[in-house]
């Protein structure tokens, strides 16, 4: 195909284009302008990052279970509580919440339905342990940890704190195993509300060119297309977000995951790790497949920091922890000079279905609500007066700090990503206090189960604390 070298330049789309990304040249970035005027994106990619599948509470009835499920609900998290009675779940969390019925110590009961979708599971079950007296006013009191009752167990903690826990743990693996932690970042697969107002065009126009691109979502895509031509000197066509209100902070992943269906052609992917317009941009070169879906990883390790399509090396690796642009480019031209060995001007398309970051370190997919004191039963040099009930009494309450402790071996044994909690005493205060972790299960005190419930929910985004176990209590 035989070009013309110079055709008309549409100053329009030039302006067009800056006044989209909000900028002027050598003046820099009129962006304070466009928030003054309201004109600045408003949800950056705030839908598209949650995390995708279903958090699955088990002993969704009890006291910490119960306030682990409101507080999910209330963060807008997928919840599916596991209950022995669905009746008694349906009075205690009302109507709107997934409910399964379920029995931990009878493997028949944890059925594919229980695990469906499920992305983590926080076992909150527990031996019933009440006070000998039986139900009165009182009884209160002994729930509040503030007086103590003389405690009996009304099951068989064996079943329930080991069986059941490694029946849970056995039974939700084949379902947790498969999900890899990454973070979604464009599911273009749904409409996405912010789409138009945060990816636009910047194609070889803004330096004399007439190439001419767009991007647009279809059904179950973005497909970015257009022509483009080498008149004038030019040669590219690229789509890019405007600079992010809050960078991303990508720097717990490996990489860049797209999902694409192209035309054959070699396309750029493009990240940026500051607001400049016309900063450093990081490449990546990829060939699509003539409308094959292929996936393409990205290694930020492997990102060409580039100077206007100049390589440079700027000595550091790629700021992954703030990202703030993304850009899909087809240039004439890789780096330094160096040509597209695929590329020939004229009409183009490349339809992207997701954009994620992979690689991320596993986060903790099984967290465990167990007990501070499971080591200590038999301890020797134990001085038991100072000790809680439970340790103290552990063998009339039917070993139940001893079959926790085996519980928890199953979980750790399990291969299932975990975290352990072993709270201290748990009261029904407001909570809002500051926890304070420790190892080697010697620390006493308590804590609120509204303040434990929220500890799990954060431990479900926590890699730091992926197969850990640790005690904790209030401080102060
Ligand atoms: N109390 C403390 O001071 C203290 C201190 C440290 C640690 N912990 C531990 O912290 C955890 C949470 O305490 P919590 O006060 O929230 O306990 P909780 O109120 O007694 O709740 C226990 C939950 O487990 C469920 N459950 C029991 N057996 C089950 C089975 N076989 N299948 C399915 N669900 C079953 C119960 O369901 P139902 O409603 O059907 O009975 C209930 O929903 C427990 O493991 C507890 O031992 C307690």
């Amino acid at each position: 195909m035989v070009e013309q070298t110079r055709q008309n330049w549409d100053f329009r789309r030039f302006l067009d284009t800056l006044g989209f990304f909000g900028e002027i040249p050598f003046v820099g970035s009129f962006t304070w302008l466009q928030k003054l005027l309201g004109m600045k994106d408003d949800a950056i990619l705030d839908s598209p990052t949650t995390a995708a599948g279903v958090v699955l509470v088990a002993g969704a009835t009890g006291g910490v279970g119960k306030r682990v499920v409101q507080r999910l609900q209330q963060q807008g998290i997928p919840v599916r509580g596991l209950v022995r009675n669905a009746q008694r779940g349906r009075e205690l969390l009302g109507n709107d919440v997934d409910l399964v019925e379920a029995d931990i110590t009878l493997p028949e009961t944890l059925t594919p339905k229980v695990f469906e979708n499920v992305r983590a599971v926080i076992c909150c079950t527990g031996t019933r342990v009440q006070p000998v007296e039986g139900d009165s006013p009182s009884r209160e009191k002994y729930y509040q940890g503030v007086k103590f009752y003389l405690p009996e167990v009304a099951e068989t903690p064996e079943y329930i704190e080991y069986q059941g826990v490694k029946n849970l743990v056995n039974a939700a693996k084949p379902y947790l195993k498969q999900r890899q932690n990454e973070k979604m970042i464009f599911d273009f697969k749904q409409p996405l509300p912010n789409f138009t107002s945060l990816w636009g065009a910047v194609d070889d126009v803004v330096m004399g060119g007439v190439s001419e691109s767009g991007i647009r979502q279809i059904s179950g895509a973005a497909l970015f297309e257009g022509n483009v031509s080498t008149a004038n000197s030019g040669g590219f066509a690229s789509v890019r977000t405007r600079p992010l209100d809050q960078p991303l902070d990508l720097s717990a992943y490996e990489g860049i995951e797209l999902r694409v269906r192209g035309d054959g052609n070699r396309y750029k992917f493009i990240l940026r790790g500051d607001d400049r317009w016309d900063g450093i941009s990081y490449c990546y070169s990829f060939d699509t497949v003539y409308n094959i879906w292929i996936t393409v990883r990205i290694p930020f390790a492997e990102l060409i920091p580039n100077f206007r399509t100049k390589t440079i090396n700027t000595g550091e690796p790629f700021p992954a922890q703030t990202v703030t642009a993304f850009q899909l480019m087809l240039s004439k031209f890789e780096y330094d000079g160096e040509l597209n060995p695929t590329f020939s001007p004229g009409p183009f398309r490349l339809e992207l279905e997701t954009l994620k970051a992979y690689g991320g370190q596993p986060l903790p997919q099984f967290i465990m609500i167990s007990s501070a004191g499971v080591t200590r039963p038999g301890k020797p040099g134990l001085n038991l007066e100072e000790e809680p009930p439970a340790v103290r009494m552990n063998d009339q309450l039917g070993g139940i700090l001893t079959w926790k402790l085996a519980g928890e071996d199953s979980v750790r044994e399990s291969g299932v990503p975990y975290t352990i909690v072993r709270p201290c005493a748990l009261t029904e205060t407001p909570g809002g206090k500051v926890l304070e972790r420790d190892r080697g299960d010697t620390i006493k005190g308590q804590c609120s189960r509204n303040d434990i419930a929220q500890l799990c929910i954060d431990l479900l985004n926590a890699p730091e604390d992926t197969n850990t176990t640790f005690e904790v209590r209030e401080k102060g």
